[in-house]
């Protein structure tokens, strides 16, 4: 890095001194040499009584004129820098014409416009815009767009851009020509064209307004069996948002793109999502239940998206929450409608705890609404996304449904056609309801995650029972006290829910109740207890936070069988495996022998014996926590020790229960045989078939292998071959080598199913993953351009296969420092994300400490660093 990179500080928001009303663009589309012409039409706004000099921003371009009114700018007339273009002396109207040209094919970026798969693609958000034309690139600049896209017949018979088609037609030397107009005014970011060779599928909507919609999904003409499934998931989610929300759709055609190199999930352009194909392609040869499950849940995500971010926007990209937190929640909810609430429930959470959290005790810790960014990029995080998602979440449950729908119905009235701030979406819900949400607002403002250390005394004379709650935030020693929704609910001897009778209080409320923790420090007293009651804290995850209470083993235990609440159900399980785990750690620390209590593989037993329970609660109720989840609890964390604790864990379970998990296994398997069918019950009955077989794998058995090989062999889906290659590939046997190779024959030619066999190699526990990694990234099935094929191999090794990135001699870091510094100066984007993986650097031993240090030193010396990685290695080591 030359220069430091400046800080943009929320504090430091001021509007604009011009708004833009229109924009005409215009595309002559060429590979290496695209041209684009901009017609603004730009006002002077109230806010100042001079015209201040108009700056646009601009990176990349080359500019070929500039217009005002007519008349072309002399270059005295205007100032240039990598960044942007002033126009000194401007009247209070007028219309700006601009022409620049911009290299799409050179663009590796992925940002702006560029090529994938031979078509053109835009990628606009956060400040992709001004890498096409000179503009006003912030959101709260809102414009209506018409888009002519010009280009070669025969190459890109396919012209989209945001809105409806106005006009199209032919034009010489095999070019021809489509425009657009889009009615909605919307801020660059939104903006989208695509041209290109696609095939598509069509469908109908009918809005509960009786308005028709036209659905489109393109693919690659070789991907036209891979669509139905996000039609499908598209047609729910459109019904859904009218049921939930009253939010109908507002073109007459909705359409979805597919591309193969992508930075992230997907993008909600107006009327013209953009998806990394990942989350549009599906059928059962191919994709997993879990893919299908995240395309449904991206496909909702990105469409929901119309109105929390597209109809009500984002004043400036502190406020990205707004949009984003609201919207994860809708479709974290909606996907619980469409599957299995509990099941869903415990998937993000366990996202949450493992990540977000991770993020939040690092140097990139900030709030769900930031107060400075160096590199906006770098915010699209686990905290603006996901905690921003329990943030609403929370608002939810503290209204209720009923209110809640009353405060995004004044929300979403009030603020259509704006961009507005997160305070204003509180202050809805809040003006909506007559609430005060005045200390809740904070779990916008404050960072980090909030401890509640609770304590319990029971009187037996008084049958009076008191819970002491006290409140902290480590690492943010500022922060003031959080408002905290803590669900729970006290259990007698025989498991049942015990009448719920604050001291004070004239009647009992049965089962769940909340108590509003507001103060650093709290006591509730229940009265009326005829016993001491096994307390089940914070049910559901009511709030995202962390609970420490020195509960028993065997209460842990009683929890696990009994608890009615089905999510605490299933953390009973996983705190009590947290705490044997931690413990094992200790034991390998101090040569101890290892071994596991009866008690704990008895509940596994008990579930495993249990026809009556759901499959697929059953399936999360006896999978440990992650290696990943286990680290966050120790300090300094010994990835190594972790690894081989999990192991010896699941091996130890997989001895004493054998047999029973062969008996469910071929249960399981004889019950699921047949056509294979994507619905709740077959989905849960996989995921537990398939857990039985990844235990039984442990045990290293020849036969059990042989099964395994066969199942990988014979299965007509891929969630059933994808679970029996997984084990072998952590097996060391002659049948890992024929499957492997058995299925990168099959599928080299579908690059998602490629990603798929790359990262589990890369995940792979067997020793020499890492010069397996080293000698993929020459493999003719890796490509370091492209974004998917890079998170397979290189994401994975580095953010999962923990014992063998940290390995003790530090040659995982230099491989991945040595990614970071390849990838960099062609995408920023992607290596900043292979970056965090060194965030969390102080959280191991003097010895990784060194090590990991040096990494971040030698990328920080590097000349010519991006902001992106700037920013994150700067803040790691400051
Ligand atoms: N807004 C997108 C979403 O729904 C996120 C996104 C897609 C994005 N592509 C991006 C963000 C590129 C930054 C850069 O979550
Ligand atoms: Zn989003």
């Amino acid at each position: 890095m030359q220069q430091t990179p400046k800080t943009t500080y929320l504090s430091d928001y001021q509007p604009t001194d011009y708004r833009v009303d229109s924009i005409d663009l215009h595309f002559d589309l060429h590979e290496t040499k695209t041209i684009v012409k901009s017609k603004l039409s730009i006002q002077k706004l109230d806010n100042s009584p001079k015209t201040p000099p108009l700056k646009l921003n601009g990176e990349e371009l080359l500019l070929k004129s500039v217009s005002l009114n007519g008349k072309q700018l002399s270059s005295t007339q205007y100032a240039l820098s990598d960044e942007s273009l002033i126009i000194p002396e401007v009247p209070e109207s007028f219309e700006l014409a601009i022409e620049t040209e911009i290299n799409p094919k050179a663009n590796t970026a992925l940002t702006g416009l560029y090529l994938s798969g031979g078509n053109f693609c835009t990628q606009c958000e956060a400040q992709g815009f001004r890498r096409i034309t000179y503009m006003l690139d912030r959101p709260d600049v809102m414009a209506r767009y018409t888009t002519t896209l010009v280009a070669d017949k025969a190459q890109y018979p396919v012209l989209l851009a945001n809105g409806h088609l106005r006009e199209s037609g032919e034009l010489g030397a095999n070019r021809h020509w489509a425009k657009w107009a889009d009615p909605f005014p919307k801020p660059t970011y939104l903006f989208a064209l695509v041209a290109g060779d696609l095939a598509r599928i069509e469908d109908q909507f009918i809005t509960q307004s009786g308005r028709q919609v036209t659905l489109q999904i393109y693919v690659q003409s070789h991907n036209i069996d891979k669509c139905q499934h996000a039609m499908q998931s598209l047609k729910k989610a459109m019904r859904w948002d009218e049921d939930v929300y009253g939010r109908e759709y507002d073109l007459d055609i909705y359409m979805i793109v597919a591309v193969d190199d992508f930075n992230m999930g997907a993008m909600e352009n107006k009327g013209l999502n953009i998806f990394n194909s990942e989350y549009v392609l599906a059928k059962p040869e191919t994709a997993t239940d879990s893919d299908y499950e995240d395309i449904e849940g991206v496909i909702a995500h990105e469409y929901f998206h119309n109105w929390s971010g597209n109809r009500v926007t984002c004043r400036d990209w502190f406020q990205l929450s707004l949009k984003e937190g609201f919207t994860v929640f809708r479709d974290q909810e909606f996907s619980a409608d469409m599957t299995s609430r509990g099941v869903k429930r415990i998937q993000d959470v366990n996202i949450l705890r493992t990540h977000q959290f991770r993020e939040d005790a690092s140097p990139m810790a900030h709030p769900v609404r930031p107060e400075s960014y160096i590199e906006i990029d770098n915010f699209y995080t686990l905290t603006v996304y996901e905690k921003g998602a329990e943030v609403v979440r929370m608002l939810h449950h503290l209204l209720g449904a009923e209110n809640f729908r009353k405060g995004t119905d004044c929300y979403f009235e009030r603020h259509d056609g704006q961009a507005v701030t997160t305070e204003h979406f509180v202050k809805a819900l809040e003006d909506a309801n007559q609430i005060d949400l005045s200390q809740f607002r904070l779990w916008y403002s404050q960072a980090g995650t909030p401890e509640l250390e609770i304590s319990r005394t029971y009187n037996e004379a008084a049958k009076s029972y008191t819970l002491t709650v006290k409140q902290s935030t480590p690492g943010q020693d500022q922060n003031k006290p959080f408002h905290i929704p803590l669900a729970i609910g006290l259990l007698d001897k025989q498991g049942q829910d015990m009448p719920l009778q604050l001291q004070g209080e004239s009647a009992a409320i049965k089962g769940t109740r909340v108590l509003h923790i507001r103060a650093a420090a709290q006591d509730f007293t229940f009265q009326n207890l005829n016993e001491q009651p096994i307390p089940s804290l914070l049910r559901g995850f009511s709030a995202p936070v962390k609970v420490k209470m020195d509960l028993s083993d065997e209460e842990r235990c009683f929890l696990m069988m009994h608890d009615s609440d089905d999510f605490n159900r299933w953390d009973a399980g996983q705190q009590l495996a947290v705490k044997i785990m931690t413990q094992l750690v200790e034991d390998v620390h101090q040569n101890r022998a290892l071994q596991v209590a009866d008690a704990f593989i008895e509940a596994y037993q008990e579930i495993l014996n249990n026809d009556t329970l759901d499959k697929a609660l059953a399936t999360q109720a006896i999978s440990l926590p992650s290696e990943s989840y286990l680290g966050s609890f120790m300090e300094p964390i010994d990835p190594v020790a972790i690894h081989q604790v999990r192991r010896f864990m699941r091996q130890t379970i997989a001895q004493r229960l054998r047999d029973l998990f062969l008996k469910v296994y071929h249960r399981l398997a004889d019950e699921g045989r047949g056509e294979y069918r994507i619905d709740q019950t077959s989905i849960s009955l996989r995921s537990l078939k398939n857990l039985c077989l990844s235990y039984l794998m442990e045990l290293n058995d020849e036969d059990i292998i042989k099964s395994c090989y066969r199942q990988f062999l014979d299965s007509n889906n891929m969630t059933d071959v994808m679970a029996a290659l997984q084990p072998l590939a952590n097996t060391d046997c002659a049948e890992r080598e024929a499957a492997l190779a058995h299925f990168y024959q099959q599928w080299k030619h579908e690059p998602l199913v490629v990603d798929k066999w790359l990262a589990i190699q890369a995940n792979s526990r067997l020793p020499g993953t890492l010069d397996q990694v080293k000698r993929l990234t020459q493999h003719e099935a890796f490509d370091i351009k492209n974004p998917n094929k890079v998170r397979a191999l290189i994401g994975a090794f580095a953010h999962n296969n923990h014992a063998q990135f940290h390995e003790n001699s530090g040659i995982g870091y230099a491989f991945l420092t040595d990614m970071i510094l390849q990838i960099d100066p062609m995408n920023s984007q992607i290596s900043s994300c292979l970056v965090e993986a060194y965030t969390l650097w102080r959280k191991y031993d003097v010895q990784r400490q060194a090590l990991l240090k040096q990494q971040l030193e030698k990328i920080a010396d590097a000349p010519r660093l991006s902001k992106n990685v700037y920013e994150i290695v700067s803040k790691s080591l400051g």
